[in-house]
């Protein structure tokens, strides 16, 4: 082949409601790649909800999970990745994205303001660190991560207004 690095196409990161599931599955109907999320990783080998990790076990746990999640599918998904969106606060997880990087692999931060990514997360109880007051706790959230995801990221796309088959597009452009 082209001598492309193994491991993913390309990894998805950004806040929550910024679309990465659903611009991750876009991205592989376009490309024919198998699509893989950590958040759903992370579930299957806790055997329950994050919300329920949380509660049960605590943050650090299941960062720590995750973390494990992220390397395991740096290492082996031959696809799209969609990180959960506190994945990259990992050092671990940012010194894989910088080998990944180094290598060749492409990281797309999926931008959003808060406008775009409230009607998307204000709704349900998923989130745990969205609770209470889900559109201060975003901000605050997004806030202190904007530097982590442009520092992690290959390419920023902003996505306000865009459908997820937009955002493909304009994900494949850019790269
Ligand atoms: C989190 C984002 C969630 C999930 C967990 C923590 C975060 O993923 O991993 O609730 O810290 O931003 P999404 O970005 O897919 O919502």
């Amino acid at each position: 082949g082209a001598g492309r690095a193994p491991g993913p196409r390309v990894v998805l990161v950004g806040p929550p409601g910024s679309g990465k599931s659903t611009v991750g599955h876009a991205l592989g109907e376009r490309w024919q790649l198998a699509v893989r999320d950590t958040d759903a990783d992370v579930e299957r080998v806790a055997g329950k909800p994050i919300a329920e990790i949380f509660v049960d076990d605590g943050e650090p746990h299941f960062r720590a999970l995750e973390r494990d999640a992220v390397l395991a599918a740096l290492a082996e998904h031959d696809g799209v990745l969609a990180l959960g969106g506190g994945a990259v606060l990992h050092a671990d997880t940012r010194a894989a994205l910088a080998v990944y990087r180094a290598r060749g692999g492409a990281v797309v931060f999926l931008d959003v303001t808060l406008a775009h990514a409230a009607p998307r997360v204000g709704f349900n109880q998923s989130r745990p660190l969205l609770l209470g007051n889900p559109r201060a706790r975003w901000q605050a959230l997004m806030e202190a991560r904007r530097p982590v995801y442009e520092e992690v990221a290959t390419l920023r796309v902003l996505t306000d207004g865009l459908r997820p088959a937009d955002v493909a597009v304009a994900v494949e452009d850019g790269l």
